[in-house]
């Protein structure tokens, strides 16, 4: 047997673990060959491989980022490239059919997340043995408990937290975080609680710019004269929108966002009269080495995915449904989820104080 790999989307810690798991489990175990495609998509578009052997697996457990690299703007149905000195964005997909057949390749394996999916999705209908694994900080995909990385992502930001609480308090200064998570505060709600952040702004919950200062006075009206606030990229106010940085050659969602942080901590500033400093935490969420939890389920995830490609269990995900790692179809795998304003973990961090600016 000989399968691939492609890691797509945004980077995120766990992608070499994954890579890992597979080697072991496919060249280890099942002595397959395996190639991987570099930078996401556009190496199955333009035929760039990797051969991946077992010499290669020392310290990938560990490793941030991904040995085969990533894109989140290669996509083979909306490709860009210039022909004749002419930018054109055009169906590839034939392409990536070619080069699966040119490489001989028995099933790939896709990593990422719902962009790189939804691809995935098309290109199973087209014939190839695809499975998928799933990935992002943002834990914004339905059909899994967790994705990996996010685990990561939130101990990066709990550990900001305690450090800006520090010289918070020293100041007597609000501090305001901003945290990726593109639509969803997964990353905000869950490092909010871990982390103790005293206001917790999310897409899914439009603050009000009152409720947000007023939780400020109340801590101090009790003595407590710093405060945390933790804004989602995503959040918006009640009367404004979401903010964007920047747009991007990226066909699933063309932008960015970022920069609510500052328009956040300029508002309390001005109106609580309250020294405020802003930090946006950025690719930082990304970055380095994986938390335990998520080399363990990068290396379950892994291996689920070659013993998918030996039973013949192509057109699916590998997911986690605790405690077991299970398998969904691909058409139930890109399936965003977002923060129910009801769910319980909203309604333990308000029991303890937490403001949600609503
Ligand atoms: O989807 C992962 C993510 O990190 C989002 O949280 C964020 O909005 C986006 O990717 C940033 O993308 P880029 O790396 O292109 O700036």
């Amino acid at each position: 047997m000989k399968i691939g790999i492609l890691t797509g989307g945004g980077d995120c810690p766990g992608l070499n673990a994954v890579i890992r798991g597979v080697l072991r489990c496919a060249v280890g175990k099942y002595r397959w060959e395996l190639t991987g495609f570099l930078h996401g998509y556009k190496g199955l578009i333009e035929n760039e491989t990797v051969p991946l052997n077992l010499k290669m697996d020392a310290g990938l457990l560990q490793r941030g980022g991904t040995i085969i690299g990533t894109s989140n703007r290669d996509n083979p149905y909306a490709y860009s490239e210039t022909i004749g000195g002419k930018k054109v964005v055009h169906d590839v997909s034939d392409r990536v059919v070619d080069t699966y057949n040119k490489n001989g390749l028995d099933a790939l394996i896709v990593v990422g997340g719902d962009g790189t999916l939804s691809t995935a999705l098309k290109l199973s209908q087209k014939g190839l043995n695809i499975v998928g694994v799933p990935k992002t900080i943002d834990n914004d995909l339905s059909a899994t408990d967790y994705t990996f990385g996010f685990d990561t992502a939130v101990n990066i930001v709990t550990e900001a937290i305690d450090r800006l609480k520090t010289t918070a308090e020293s100041h007597d200064r609000v501090m305001v975080v901003e945290v990726m998570g593109r639509d969803t505060g997964w990353i905000a709600l869950y490092s909010g609680l871990a982390g103790g952040a005293h206001i917790v702004l999310i897409p899914e919950i439009p603050y009000d710019m009152d409720c947000v200062c007023r939780k400020i006075y109340e801590r101090k009206g009790r003595g407590k004269n710093f405060s945390i606030v933790l804004v989602a990229e995503g959040a918006k106010s009640v009367k404004g929108e979401v903010t964007i940085k920047r747009t991007v050659d990226d066909p699933t969602t063309g932008v960015r966002y970022g920069g609510i942080g500052n328009i956040l901590g300029d508002e309390i500033e001005e109106i609580t009269k309250i020294e405020t400093r802003v930090t946006a935490l950025g690719h930082i969420q990304r970055g380095g080495t994986p938390s335990a939890f998520d080399r363990i389920l990068c290396t379950r995830l892994g291996v689920e995915a070659v013993n998918m490609i030996a039973e013949g269990n192509f057109g699916k995900m590998a997911c986690l449904d605790t405690p077991d790692i299970t398998t969904v179809p691909l058409e139930e795998a890109a399936r965003n989820r977002k923060v129910d304003p009801q769910d319980s973990v909203i309604k333990a961090a308000k029991d303890i104080g937490i403001s949600f600016g609503d």
